[in-house]
């Protein structure tokens, strides 16, 4: 428990992702290699928490000085009212997955969008100004993305998804200057043609289903950027089958460990070590 752990670590900061299911969270193991890195007196854990123990889990946090917080399902959106503020653009997104404790202050922010486009313009492509990006799924992953794209000033952005009466809700949720518009399935392969970056945020593919596709690799032109969230597998048979077609491929992996690095920044103040966090990731996937 917190206050036994404050009790035999009087000086240390402490760090936790709070979740359910948590235990296969690889969080800790990348962020204590980022303490390790640069030498920080600092530890981070995973704690078990169920939607009925949050409160009293956060009023503890605060009692033993939890230095920062990571939340992930199904703590996002309820976390929100145990904070003392909220960034703007995780209450616009409606979901948290970072929390900052600024002197006993509980900050809420959300660092999934934003790592999965600054992994994004690291990894595959420098800029996403004027580019024509389709992205495919319309749940929680792609609103959060969609919100940090829209930042990139892209020339369009078109939201396809199955249902497409929920990829409108999403579109009329979002703050936008008409440059994003909800399409049906019926639309991808002709979107695919033209775009510049396609982006997969549906489980379509992911293990153990590494077969199906949500697009043809074929569809998209040569030179385009192929994304998928999904890092199980590390690429997705639709990532590889586009780089076959001359696409340049881009795994979720980067989206995790760009997450990561906003939140040890916002933290710390200090630069994430994103090479050594992405090694501790991967060396732990084996
Ligand atoms: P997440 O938080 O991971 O985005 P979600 O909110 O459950 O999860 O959203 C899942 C998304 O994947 C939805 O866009 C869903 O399409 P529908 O809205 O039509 O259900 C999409 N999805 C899941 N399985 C799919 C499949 N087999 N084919 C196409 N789309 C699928």
């Amino acid at each position: 428990d917190l206050s036994g752990w404050r009790a035999a670590n009087p000086d240390k900061a402490l760090y936790a992702v709070i979740g359910d299911p948590i235990a296969q969270s690889k969080s800790p193991i990348m962020h204590n290699r980022a303490f390790a890195e640069l030498g920080l007196d600092a530890e981070y854990r995973a704690f078990l928490v169920k939607e009925e123990q949050l409160e009293r889990f956060i009023a503890e946090a605060r009692a033993s000085r939890l230095a920062g917080l990571n939340v992930t399902i199904p703590h996002k959106l309820h976390v929100m009212k145990h904070l003392d503020d909220i960034d703007a653009d995780a209450e616009e997104l409606g979901a948290v997955n970072t929390i900052v404790n600024d002197n006993g202050r509980l900050i809420g922010y959300n660092t999934d969008g934003i790592g999965y486009v600054r992994s994004l313009k690291e990894e595959a492509i420098a800029s996403l100004q004027q580019k024509e990006i389709v992205v495919i799924g319309a749940g929680g992953a792609a609103r959060g993305i969609v919100h940090a794209l829209l930042k990139e000033q892209p020339a369009s952005i078109a939201l396809v998804n199955r249902t497409v009466a929920r990829a409108e809700e999403l579109v009329a949720s979002l703050k936008h200057q008409g440059e994003l518009r909800a399409c049906g399935t019926d639309q991808l392969q002709l979107l695919c043609a033209s775009a510049d970056v396609v982006i997969n945020t549906t489980s379509v593919g992911m293990y153990p289903h590494e077969d199906e596709q949500p697009a043809q690799g074929s569809w998209l032109k040569a030179g385009a950027v192929a994304s998928d969230l999904i890092y199980n597998p590390l690429y997705t048979s639709f990532v590889e089958d586009a780089e076959q077609h001359g696409c340049i491929k881009h795994g979720g992996l980067g989206m995790f460990i760009y997450q990561g690095a906003f939140a040890f920044e916002y933290w710390t103040g200090k630069q994430a070590p994103v090479e050594a966090m992405r090694q501790a990731v991967l060396a732990a996937l084996k």
